[in-house]
């Protein structure tokens, strides 16, 4: 019979071994990563989807500056520019927002997420964003992403 010391021994040790296998930091953008696209998709609801759609679709006529000189929200789904642009712009627009990453002169409606999200959460929402585009986008864009 096991005693209680064992057993705790033995709860310790899953811990450590689900810790270590399961729960690796999130540090890249990886479709295939599901724990990063599951985090990422509850990160895309909660700070995302009122601009960018809840579907990824954008907003309407997203290609036509509004009065106030910015540019709608786009689509981050096939349809839009998101996987024209490798992972290292993406993660920046994402948490510098385009203030941080535009030049001076152009307008941005796009906020930085750099108080609001972890590293960790945005590597997770953009995995989340990679998971919807078709093989083919996610296969043009990892290329832009081999330097
Ligand atoms: C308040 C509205 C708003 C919210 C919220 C918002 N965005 Fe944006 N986003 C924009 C706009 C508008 C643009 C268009 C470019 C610009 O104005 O800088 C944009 C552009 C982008 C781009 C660059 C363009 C592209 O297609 O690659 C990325 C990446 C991006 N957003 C990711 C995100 C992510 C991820 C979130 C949630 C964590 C988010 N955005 C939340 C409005 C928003």
């Amino acid at each position: 019979m096991l005693s209680h010391l064992n057993i705790s021994a033995l709860i310790f040790v899953t811990g450590i071994y689900l810790s270590a296998c399961g729960n690796d930091a999130i540090t890249s953008a990886d479709a295939s990563n599901e724990r990063a696209v599951n985090m990422g998709e509850g990160v895309y609801a909660e700070h995302c989807a009122q601009c960018h759609g809840a579907e990824l679709e954008g907003e309407p006529n997203w290609q036509v500056k509004k009065s106030d000189g910015t540019l709608p929200a786009p689509p981050h789904n096939d349809n839009g520019h998101t996987w024209h642009h490798d992972d290292k712009l993406l993660f920046g627009y994402t948490k510098l927002g385009g203030v941080g990453v535009l030049p001076k002169n152009m307008k941005s409606g796009m906020p930085a997420f750099s108080d609001t999200l972890s590293d960790e959460q945005i590597w997770a929402v953009l995995s989340f964003i990679k998971s919807k585009w078709s093989i083919e986008a996610q296969q043009r864009q990892a290329s832009m992403n081999v330097k």
